[in-house]
């Protein structure tokens, strides 16, 4: 009897009261997949899979807030992604546009600082302007951070790092024995933010796929089947749960 009240006690606990509200993740890095499967075995074409997800994102973005997690770079769209039909692309080139145009007010009244990453001159210049203006709209914001990685990849972030590390070498403004790991970590897209704590992937695959290389040196990963339209508030809470449970020893011992 008792087993069986402490059993339904247990089942209708909110999963977030099982959270150690002093252990959230600092920095929660996000893969959005699965969009493209989701829609396919509703026998619906892609991008109703990328307008589900666009959906997510937001409540994901809004209950990130609520966790108290302080920072949240999702992964909208990588340099690889070009590679996709040119019908895909522009789909969600103007999603993102649409996103903007529906959902700014409500993460500014979130107090969300929007901050865009990734090689963003390769955008239509329309949509860069509107990504600017998005910035700067909600620049004085001191709640959630959230980078939008788009034609973001790792590579080519450390690259350019290195070519402005280059240029400042070159130009005199600082010398070759200067360059150490936070001299580095200066010139990354999400500096001064940069340490990843926790990665999630839905959509059943495992790997990093070119994302945050250099700021995954210490994250916990979490993988799920889900793919990203259905992920919800608790399967985020349930990713936490899991990085709670974790040991991180970065690299020393216990
Ligand atoms: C990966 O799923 C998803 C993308 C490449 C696009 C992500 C875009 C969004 C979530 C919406 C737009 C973003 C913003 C910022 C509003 P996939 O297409 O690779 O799925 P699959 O692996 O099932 O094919």
């Amino acid at each position: 009897m008792i087993n069986r009240i402490f059993r339904r006690k247990k089942e209708e606990t909110p999963l977030t009261d099982l959270l150690d509200m002093n252990n959230i993740p600092r920095h929660v890095a996000i893969i959005m997949d699965g969009n493209g499967r989701w829609a396919k075995r509703k026998g619906m074409p892609r991008a109703y899979g990328h307008h589900a997800g666009a959906n997510t994102l937001k409540r994901v973005v809004i209950a990130a807030g609520e966790l108290g997690i302080k920072v949240l770079t999702v992964y909208a769209f990588s340099t690889e992604n070009w590679k996709r039909p040119v019908d895909e692309v522009s789909y969600i080139m103007k999603l993102m546009e649409e996103y903007l145009g529906t959902n700014l007010l409500e993460l500014n009244e979130h107090n969300v600082k929007l901050h865009f990453i990734g090689d963003l001159s390769r955008l239509q210049p329309n949509l860069q302007q509107e990504f600017r203006e998005a910035e700067a709209d909600m620049a004085d914001n001191t709640g959630l951070i959230l980078n939008v990685a788009v034609n973001y990849g790792g590579r080519l972030e450390l690259t350019q790092a290195m070519r402005r590390l280059a240029e400042d070498v070159e130009s005199g403004r600082m010398t070759a024995s200067d360059i150490d790991v936070d001299a580095v970590s200066k010139y990354l897209y999400t500096n001064p933010e940069n340490d990843v704590d926790l990665l999630i992937r839905p959509g059943a695959d495992k790997r990093v796929s070119n994302f945050l290389l250099w700021q995954m040196a210490y994250a916990e990963f979490w993988f799920t089947d889900i793919c990203w339209p259905d992920f919800t508030k608790d399967t985020l809470v349930d990713a936490i749960l899991s990085f709670q449970g974790r040991e991180r020893r970065f690299g020393g011992l216990k």
